[in-house]
């Protein structure tokens, strides 16, 4: 998405194809060979409104080797804690020569108020996170994870498991592998099933029909903090009927790999010898984070 020059990763669901696949294959050469200083002179800020471990480092980490200036806004000690606005602070920081704005936020839609409010002035904005609609460097991260697994993902078999209807990494993730010719279903206790069809996915019936002859089992945390008090389930309960354990995972396909956006907690969305085991490929995601978010960057500044 551009506006008067500047371009935006807000989702993936708008992204067009040439696109989608040029991030990727610029992630994965980025991941192979070092880093070029393809950002110099250029300043990023990290806006983070929610928690973040992997997604705010990597983003960071991607700026610095590419040697952008990278600002972090604490965000409880900024000005947005005394009320300003998402488009007064970015006004204020564009007057210090910020050009790209990475954001993570719990506002739906917010991004796209932004941009268009900011109009012709607007910089570069990246999604990193925006409440339940999409998380796209994370949709990009889990696509070139299965698709450096597995080569052609067509008609591979994917579930993905949780707290789907809290998700914007379903929302992504399930968009990005269905572009890359994936079956993607989701399934979840139906109190954390989304209310409205799911973009590249279809709805399983239960646990067992999503697992069985899957390749690749991503699961996804119950997300607490997007419900109201009293609404989250029990965790003993949550992992007896929708914990990944050893003898549910031997339900999936022969050679099956496990997937986690992360943060995950053990004992109740994923077992800790699963977590841990051979088929585990959360770490690898976490990895990948870089090399995606550089690409993102650079793509973001046409470079
Ligand atoms: C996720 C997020 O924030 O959407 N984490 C991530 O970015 N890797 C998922 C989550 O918080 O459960």
């Amino acid at each position: 998405m551009t506006d008067a020059g500047s371009r935006h990763l807000l989702g993936l669901a708008d992204l067009d194809d040439a696109s989608f696949h040029q991030l990727l294959e610029r992630a994965d050469a980025l991941d192979a060979a070092p880093p070029p200083p393809s950002l110099t002179g250029r300043t990023v800020a990290n806006l983070f409104f929610e928690p973040s471990t992997r997604t705010r480092a990597s983003f960071e980490l991607a700026a610095t080797r590419l040697g952008a200036h990278v600002l972090n806004l604490d965000i409880p000690r900024s000005s947005t804690s005394k009320g300003e606005t998402l488009v007064d602070t970015v006004r204020a920081l564009q007057a210090m020569q910020v050009d790209t704005f990475v954001v993570r936020h719990r506002d739906d839609g917010i991004l796209r108020a932004a941009v268009s409010a900011l109009g012709n002035h607007a910089p570069s904005f990246v999604n990193a996170g925006e409440g339940r609609s999409e998380h796209p460097t994370q949709g990009l991260i889990d696509a070139l994870a299965v698709q450096r697994r597995f080569g052609d993902c067509a008609g591979l078999r994917i579930a993905i498991i949780g707290d789907i209807a809290h998700s914007r990494v379903a929302r992504s993730s399930a968009i990005a592998l269905s572009r890359l010719g994936a079956e993607v279903c989701v399934a979840g206790p139906v109190s954390l099933l989304p209310d409205a069809p799911f973009q590249g996915a279809r709805l399983a019936d239960g646990f067992d029909d999503a697992i069985s002859g899957a390749m690749v089992v991503m699961m996804l945390r119950v997300q607490r903090e997007r419900m109201a008090a009293g609404g989250a389930p029990d965790d003993a309960a949550y992992h007896a009927e929708w914990g990944l354990t050893r003898a549910r995972l031997a339900r999936a396909a022969k050679g099956a790999v496990v997937m986690h956006p992360g943060p995950f907690n053990r004992g109740v969305e994923i077992a800790s010898d699963v977590a841990d085991g051979p088929d585990s490929m959360i770490l690898d995601q976490v990895a990948l984070g870089v090399p995606v978010r550089m690409a993102v960057l650079e793509w973001v500044a046409n470079r």
